[in-house]
């Protein structure tokens, strides 16, 4: 991978003053998926997963104390925040206001690049930015691994976030206390061997999905015949991954994630009812990476619970690969990624 990204956060050790804090994040793409909870509360997971953040769709999240507000206030790209996304946001300040022992509501401001809800990441990244600038902001003084736990809260995608490149997501010891299950589910970075990825997004649709990514891990657990299976085969692709980071063999990291993102998209449609995210549009852009293939062209596929499609290959290949996406789905968007940074807090604004 290329030196100049950093995976591990920056500015997080400065000195804890509670008042105003701004972070920024960038969304990340699982190779081998998360995909079903053991533990809904503590956003506990039931398998280890693995993931590269990008350098595209940054979110910029700030935090400020407002002693005198009642009640928090959260805006996302100037509009106020409704419903459970609202309500997911001060359920996580409420969790961060515990730790710091203050009741202080706080005003949260967030802007986002990615589209909201397509399965792009938005959680990931929103979650990430928020649990590093809210963190500060409340004076909690986190390192790394404390703020992946803190992020899993919000979102379980989140807690990769934090780190920039690829990073493993532990699920964390099914047995013990809530405490002990807490402290071992966190992200942290892995180490890749000469390896220059691209992710070429095919965004064949931007809108909202019609199924939470949350309810649709729920269903999945909770009835697909096909769960069990994939839960135990993404723990061989997990070790075979892991090698083939540590190698810098692209082919194989791209055939082990896509053989993963499509078993997790099996054992949605074998939910009942099903959860289909995969639109014709996503079937037309699968059929264009195997003729990539065919052409000789390193490309693999990867869907996350939306209809979209991310495309690992060699980051000299990723003008090819974007222009066989681009005539496979004239009227989507194509976009190129690379790995990208940690999560971190911009400076300058502390109280
Ligand atoms: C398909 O992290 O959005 O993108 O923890 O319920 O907020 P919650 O779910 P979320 O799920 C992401 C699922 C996925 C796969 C992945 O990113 O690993």
């Amino acid at each position: 991978m290329r030196a100049e990204h950093r995976n591990t956060p920056t500015g997080l050790r400065e000195p804890a003053t509670a008042g105003t804090a701004t972070a920024v994040a960038h969304p990340n793409i699982a190779l081998i998926k998360y995909w079903g909870k053991r533990d809904e509360r503590l956003v506990l997971p039931r398998t280890d997963s693995l993931s590269m953040t990008l350098d595209i769709f940054p979110t910029t999240t700030r935090v400020r104390l407002a002693p005198d507000r009642e009640h928090d206030a959260v805006t996302l790209d100037g509009v106020p925040l409704r419903g459970e996304a609202r309500r997911r946001v001060t359920a996580f300040l409420d969790l961060v206001r515990q730790r710091a022992g203050l009741a202080r509501r706080a005003v949260v401001d967030t802007e986002n690049t990615v589209p909201t809800g397509a399965g792009l990441a938005s959680s990931a990244s929103g979650f990430a930015a928020l649990a590093v600038a809210a963190a500060a902001a409340y004076g909690l003084g986190l390192d790394a691994a404390a703020l992946s736990r803190l992020a899993r809260r919000g979102s379980g995608s989140a807690s990769r976030s934090v780190f920039g490149g690829f990073a493993l997501w532990h699920a964390g010891p099914d047995t013990g206390t809530d405490e002990e299950a807490d402290l071992g589910s966190y992200a942290e970075p892995v180490p890749v061997g000469e390896l220059d990825p691209a992710l070429v997004i095919a965004v064949v649709h931007a809108g909202p999905k019609a199924v939470s990514s949350r309810e649709a891990m729920r269903r999945t657990v909770d009835t697909s015949p096909l769960y069990e299976p994939w839960a135990v085969s993404s723990k061989d692709d997990l070790a075979d991954m892991r090698v083939a980071l540590h190698r810098g063999d692209l082919d194989a990291v791209g055939e082990i994630a896509e053989r993963n993102a499509l078993g997790m998209h099996a054992t949605m449609l074998a939910a009942r009812p099903a959860v289909r995210y995969l639109a014709p549009a996503t079937l037309t852009v699968l059929d264009s990476v195997l003729q990539l293939r065919r052409d000789g062209v390193a490309a693999y596929a990867t869907m996350d619970a939306g209809p979209n499609v991310k495309v690992l290959c060699r980051r000299g290949d990723a003008d090819r690969v974007a222009g066989a996406l681009r005539g496979a789905v004239p009227d989507g968007q194509v976009l190129v990624a690379g790995p990208g940074p940690g999560a971190r807090l911009l400076c300058g604004e502390r109280r």
